[in-house]
């Protein structure tokens, strides 16, 4: 078990930030806790296996909190072309304010949004980040978004890496879900990888988000990794 510095999240937060995949042993966790304290880490994400829960007596010591169940689903890439007729490429390179609400609606349960302990404004600043840098190409191949009369209800970005699509930002407007297009933008997702002859499609969620696990194992995916993830605020 080791303590990694991670560079991006220390700037972008403007704390030093590591983290520790947890490999079974407390007191062990305890010293690096430890260590990182001297070496003025300000918080510390631990990652344990999905089965393996940190006691009580080390979060209370620590100041630690499970802050997210993180499931990845995967299903094979479907060869029969689907039904997408309310869903087009966005290729537009700017954002507005639509496609930003829905961003952050993607990240309703994200650890960033739900650990108060983040300066004020990360999980917004993060997303938006996000949404950028896939709108611009750098975090994602394609956009897609879904339409109701001509405005635009809801989005997936899709990026693929080693013969895998993986979605990053998906969301359907609150007013415009349960109506068949959430199930849309995976379709185009996958007619898209089907041409590409990309073979499976991966998309990681929380385990609290239960309308959306609901929604992917409808959709036909299964659970491939679950993993907790615990912030300590040393
Ligand atoms: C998850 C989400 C994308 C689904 O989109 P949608 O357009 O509402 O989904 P669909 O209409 O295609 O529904 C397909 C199935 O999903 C499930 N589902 C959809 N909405 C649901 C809800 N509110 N509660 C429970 N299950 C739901 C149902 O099983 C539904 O099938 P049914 O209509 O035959 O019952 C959408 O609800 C959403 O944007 N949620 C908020 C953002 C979010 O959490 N995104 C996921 C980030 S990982």
């Amino acid at each position: 078990m080791k303590l990694e510095s991670l560079n991006w999240d220390s700037e972008f937060f403007e704390i030093k930030v590591g983290r520790i995949v947890f490999n079974n042993s407390e007191s062990d966790l305890k010293k690096l806790l430890d260590e990182a304290k001297k070496q003025n880490y300000q918080l510390l994400y631990v990652f344990t296996d999905k089965n393996t829960m940190l006691s009580s007596e080390i979060l209370n010591q620590w100041n630690g909190k499970l802050v997210d169940r993180k499931v990845v689903y995967k299903k094979e890439v479907s060869t029969n072309i689907k039904k997408d007729k309310f869903v087009f490429p966005y290729d537009d390179t700017s954002v507005n304010d639509d496609l930003l609400g829905l961003a952050y609606l993607s990240g309703q349960y994200s650890r960033f949004r739900l650990d108060k302990n983040f300066p004020k404004g990360s999980f917004e600043r993060m997303y938006k980040e996000w949404l950028v840098k896939s709108v611009n190409g750098e975090l994602a191949d394609e956009v897609f978004v879904a339409k109701e009369a001509d405005r635009i209800v809801g989005f997936v970005t899709l990026k693929v890496n080693n013969n895998n699509g993986n979605i990053g930002l998906i969301a359907i407007g609150k007013n415009a879900q349960g109506k068949g297009l959430g199930t849309q933008l995976i379709n185009v997702c996958e007619n898209y990888l089907n041409k590409c002859s990309v073979e499976t499609l991966t998309v990681p969620t929380q385990l609290d988000n239960l309308q959306a696990c609901k929604f992917y194992k409808k959709y036909g995916f299964e659970e491939d990794s679950v993993i907790n993830i615990y912030h300590f605020w040393i």
